[in-house]
This record gives C-alpha cells, structure tokens and sequence, in this order.
C-alpha cells in the first residue's frame, strides 16, 4: 500500500454514495473509485445466482485493474447474496453493507422493528438468520420495496418523485398502535434509503428511528486500514457507470465525495 490506500466502492447505483459519504469523512485522504454497476439496475430484483454470477466477474478484474487496498460492498443486497464468494475467492479485504438488525432491535423501546430493503434482501437466508441471531424478543418486520431505490435514483438524478410513491412502499413499515406498542424502529436495509430520509420522515405516519449502517461501515474501514500519511485535501475521487451512462451529476454528487468533483 502507498501512502494514500485505494478505497473501491461499489454499488448498483447511486445509493452506496450515502455509504461513501461516511467513509470520506473518515478518511478523507484516501483514493476513492466509486463504481456503480446500472447496467444490472436494480439488483432487488435478481436471483442469488444471477447476483453471484455478475458481480464475482465484475469484481475480479475491477481488482486486477485498480488494485485497491479494501473493497466496500455498499450495497445490501449484493452483500447478502454474494460476501462468502468474494471473500473466498478474493484476498483484498471487503467490508460489506448488512441490514442493522441487531443495533435497531437493542434500540427499539416498543420492541417493534421494520426493515426496509430490496425485495431480495428480505427474502435471503442471510437476513432471516440475522433476525434469528438478533431479535433480541423483538417482532420483526420485513418489508420488501419493488420501488423505492429507483425512486431514490429519480430524486438524487432531479426528477420529481411523488409522495403517493414513497408513502406506498413505506405504509407497511409502520405497524401496530398506541405509543408504547407500534413501530419506534426503521432499518434502512438498502443503501439508497438514505437518499431519501427528508422525505422518509415527512411522509411516515409517527416519528420513528431510522437506523443507517454507514456510520458503522466508515468505522469498519478505519479500523481496516491504517492511519493514512497523506495531506488531507490530496484524496482524489473517480466514479465508473458500467452502464458508460454520461455524467452530468457532478454538482449533484459532490457532496458526497467531501466537496471533491469526481473524475
Ligand atoms: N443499493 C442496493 C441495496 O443496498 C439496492 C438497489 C438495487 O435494487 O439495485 O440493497
């Protein structure tokens, strides 16, 4: 490793830039290549298999090509479905992006959690176990959204998104009545939710928690890689569409790369 690490993260879209965002402010001295995989938008609506067998390929030579220092899967969907392959056939560390069950069910004072993810991260094994493992007595439940990371793609990209869209993928997360007996407890199980959270909290029927892994990921990488030695302001950034989509967002997604215009 250099003095700056290489930092790769990647995502279908741009919802792993919430999961950047984090990692930037952590360490703000590193090399980032974002890469966002739109050609195969969305991945909420693909098989495991299909899952393996795009990002194993995809993955492997975006590492013989950038050789980075540690790899973000800042996707939760791709990390339930496709973490033990990379990590098996892969030696570059990963840091993958889970549902935040176990935070949200030790935060929850009613007991009443709902995760909100891609109808394919509730339906895998992965996350069933992980509310097997960490319910910690709570009633947890899961709410598969076929729209809502789309929706978030729209709203970053400047497109008008209504409130009758968000409202129906949201409505089922919000269960149970009186103060002490409903929902208090929302994880955000899909990286692009966050995009959305102004929205979120305008448009939920009670002021809830909503609970984003990203803050624990940018931690997960700090501990990874060590303290880097470079100039701060000396972090540069590159963003990849495999879709070759032309970029026109710049001004838009500058924020998230710690006021940086990625190339
Ligand atoms: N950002 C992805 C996640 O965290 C999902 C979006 C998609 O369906 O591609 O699950």
């Amino acid at each position: 490793m250099g003095e700056r690490p290489t930092i790769l993260v990647f995502d279908s879209g741009l919802g792993g830039l919430t999961v950047l965002r984090e990692i930037v402010r952590a360490r703000h001295d590193a090399h980032y290549l974002y890469v966002a995989d739109d050609a195969f938008f969305p991945y909420g609506h693909h098989s495991e298999e299909e899952i393996i067998a795009r990002v194993m390929p995809l993955i492997g030579d975006l590492i013989v090509e950038h050789r980075p220092d540690l790899v973000v899967i800042a996707c939760n969907t791709m990390s339930v479905s496709v973490m033990a392959h990379l990590r098996a056939a892969y030696t570059v560390p990963f840091v993958g992006t889970v549902p935040a069950i176990k935070p949200a069910c030790a935060a929850s004072k009613t007991k009443r959690v709902s995760v909100l993810g891609t109808k394919a991260t509730v339906k895998r094994e992965y996350t069933q176990a992980l509310i097997r493992d960490f319910a910690q007595g709570c009633e947890v439940t899961l709410v598969g959204s076929a729209e809502l990371a789309a929706l978030a793609e729209t709203a970053l990209s400047g497109g008008e998104v209504s409130d009758e869209a968000i409202r129906a993928e949201l409505e089922p997360c919000f269960v149970g009545a009186g103060e002490d007996a409903r929902t208090d407890t929302i994880v955000l199980a899909c990286t692009h939710y966050p995009l959305l959270l102004d929205r979120l909290n305008e448009l939920a029927p009670w002021p809830v928690d909503w609970i984003d892994p990203a803050p624990a990921i940018a931690r997960r990488v700090t501990s990874l890689l060590p303290e880097g030695r470079g100039a701060p302001d000396a972090a540069d950034a590159k963003m990849m569409f495999t879709s070759g989509r032309p970029r026109r967002l710049s001004a838009a997604l500058t924020p998230f790369f710690g006021g940086r215009v990625p190339a």
